[in-house]
């Protein structure tokens, strides 16, 4: 039988949003961080590029502020993008404050010396504030280690949240969220957390991919319990494919930096032939939607498996001081990369859409609040800008905090709370059903809801997802939970959301690009799914 615990605010996730929220919350509560795996398995440790924020004398928050919206393709809420960037430049220096050791201009190379800003694509100015290319590990080792010192804080790895506890669920008036129901893996037993607050920080859902750049942990979990709960989710249709992941059969998901192609790098065909220039006057640097297009158009036209990303032109010194991470990567894979191209294709990289939050991450629910990729705050637009997802978790982290402590004056404690009933289910002796459900969605998506749709691939994907949401399901009540069975049934809704979503927009616009409606609409409108109330559900 799993234990009962309570916090003031329990935190569903350990990366950039988890761990913010953690550190900018009033001392005196107690507060319980949760990861599925290991605390680092997010995406957050794996950040390359950086964090995009107006700290160059000659950039403006009016430029960053058109170059989001105009990468986000009409759909931006001008509101959410103005928000973030006005704080973007106090959240950086709450990150320098805490001892982030972000990269300074060689010419005076020490702490008081100024911030090296790179670029990337869809930024009118270098703004992208790094640390080398391991700016992901640099934020979660300062963010980890400040955690680490607060007593009040407790980090539990290996905790997976299933659901969450509602009144609603527990047929209780009001609606409220009062905590969840986690595995805890150590045990093997589910727990009961109660909570005053709860914070979904779970990251995106770019597992439900069979290519992706992304850690085994991003399977949606956040949004798929948020649906379930009650909650509105937006613009799943809009998921980012990054243009240049490593092709290799033994690094199935690295990453190579968009800052290569912001400091010169050029993609070519196998002949050595440029290909951006054809599609777009920004060429490399056009934003990501466009040139990951591009690169899957040029591989099916010429029936190739990937394309190359060469920065071998640029200086052997310059390549291994920017980008240690991708060069010393690639070498232990026989690639060069001061010499030779490196073999690229696009794979599923962020999830724009999310669990909808207002300005200060709270959801449709009482005390239960969305940050991070999880989130949806209309700062993405129809296609996110590079860089813009690790700001986004600061600014939105640190706005929760604030409207917590708050709010921590009059929301009580949850009373008791039932425990976790596995009175009926047993042990699986069919684990196959799993792991064959798991590839065969990954696969149906990325062929029918990937870089380029059409209304029959998406009908076909929904018919799929339909059948295997009933198998998923039917398993899941008989049997006990395992984090592999959690994570199954969250990617099937997440696909369910995502499959919804694009067949609503009847129109191509950033990341959601049809045959069918290959044009653009006048008119720019989110895909707002409201869930089933629970008289409809039974
Ligand atoms: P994550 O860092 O993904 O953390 C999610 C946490 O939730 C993890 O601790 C996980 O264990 C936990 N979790 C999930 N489900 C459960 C559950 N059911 N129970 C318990 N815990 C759970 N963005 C940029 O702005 N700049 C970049 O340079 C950049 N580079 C990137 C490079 C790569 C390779 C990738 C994959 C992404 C990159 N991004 C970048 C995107 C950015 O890293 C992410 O959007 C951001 O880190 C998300 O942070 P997060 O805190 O929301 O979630
Ligand atoms: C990258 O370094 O290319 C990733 C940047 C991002 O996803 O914002």
């Amino acid at each position: 039988m799993g234990q009962h615990v309570e916090h003031d605010v329990l935190i569903i996730g350990s990366g950039a949003a988890g761990l913010t929220l953690a550190l900018t919350l009033p001392t005196h509560l107690r507060i319980a961080v949760l990861s599925k795996g290991d605390l680092s398995n997010g995406s957050t440790y794996w950040a390359q590029g950086g964090v995009a924020a107006v700290l160059d004398e000659h950039d403006t928050v009016d430029a960053h502020v058109k170059d989001t919206l105009v990468a986000g393709a009409g759909l931006c809420n001008e509101q959410a993008v103005r928000f973030t960037i006005e704080h973007s430049r106090e959240a950086i220096e709450w990150l320098i404050d805490l001892g982030v050791p972000f990269t300074r201009n060689a010419a005076t190379g020490n702490a008081g010396s100024t911030l090296h800003l790179t670029r990337e694509g869809g930024h009118s100015h270098r703004r992208i504030i790094h640390a080398a290319d391991a700016t992901g590990a640099a934020i979660f080792t300062s963010l980890l280690t400040q955690a680490k010192l607060r007593p009040n804080i407790q980090l539990l790895p290996q905790q997976v949240a299933i659901d969450l506890i509602t009144t609603q669920k527990l047929g209780a008036p009001g609606d409220r969220c009062l905590g969840a129901y986690v595995l805890n893996r150590n045990t093997g037993e589910v727990d009961t957390h109660g909570a005053r607050f709860t914070v979904l920080a779970t990251g995106g859902a770019s597992k439900v991919y069979l290519y992706s750049s992304n850690q085994e942990s991003a399977c949606g979990d956040g949004i798929a319990m948020a649906w379930r709960a009650g909650c509105r989710v937006a613009n799943m249709e809009f998921n980012q494919f990054h243009p240049t992941c490593l092709y290799h059969p033994h690094a199935r998901n690295f990453l190579i930096t968009e800052a290569l192609r912001g400091e010169g790098a050029l993609l070519k065909l196998p002949s050595g032939e440029r290909f951006m220039p054809r599609f777009d006057e920004r060429a490399e640097l056009a934003p990501r939607d466009i040139v990951a297009r591009a690169i899957d158009h040029e591989m099916k036209r010429l029936g190739i498996p990937h394309v190359y990303l060469d920065i071998s032109h640029k200086p052997a010194d310059f390549i291994k001081t920017h980008f240690p991470t991708v060069y010393e990567r690639c070498l232990s894979l026989g690639i060069n990369i001061c010499q030779e191209p490196i073999p690229v294709v696009p794979a599923a990289h962020y999830t724009c859409g999310g669990v909808w939050v207002d300005s200060a991450g709270r959801t449709d629910l009482t005390g239960l609040y969305a940050i991070g990729e999880t989130s949806f705050t209309g700062l993405h637009g129809a296609n996110r800008m590079a860089s813009n997802s690790l700001l986004e978790c600061f600014v939105y982290a640190r706005s929760a905090a604030a409207d917590i402590a708050t709010s921590a004056e009059y929301l009580e404690k949850p009373s008791a709370l039932p425990s976790w009933d596995a009175s009926q289910v047993t042990d699986s002796d069919e684990d196959v059903i799993i792991a064959h459900n798991w590839d065969e969605l990954r696969r149906f998506m990325w062929d029918y809801v990937g870089i380029v749709r059409t209304d029959k691939r998406l009908l076909r994907a929904f018919n799929r997802i339909e059948l295997l949401s009933k198998e998923i399901d039917e398993f899941y009540s008989n049997y006990k939970v395992s984090r592999d069975l959690i994570e199954l049934r969250n990617l099937a809704q997440v696909a369910e959301l995502i499959i919804r979503s694009a067949m609503a927009r009847k129109e191509s616009r950033g990341l959601h690009f049809t045959l069918d409606y290959p044009k653009i609409l006048n008119h720019a409108q989110d895909t707002i799914l409201v869930p089933p109330s629970a008289d409809e559900r039974t």
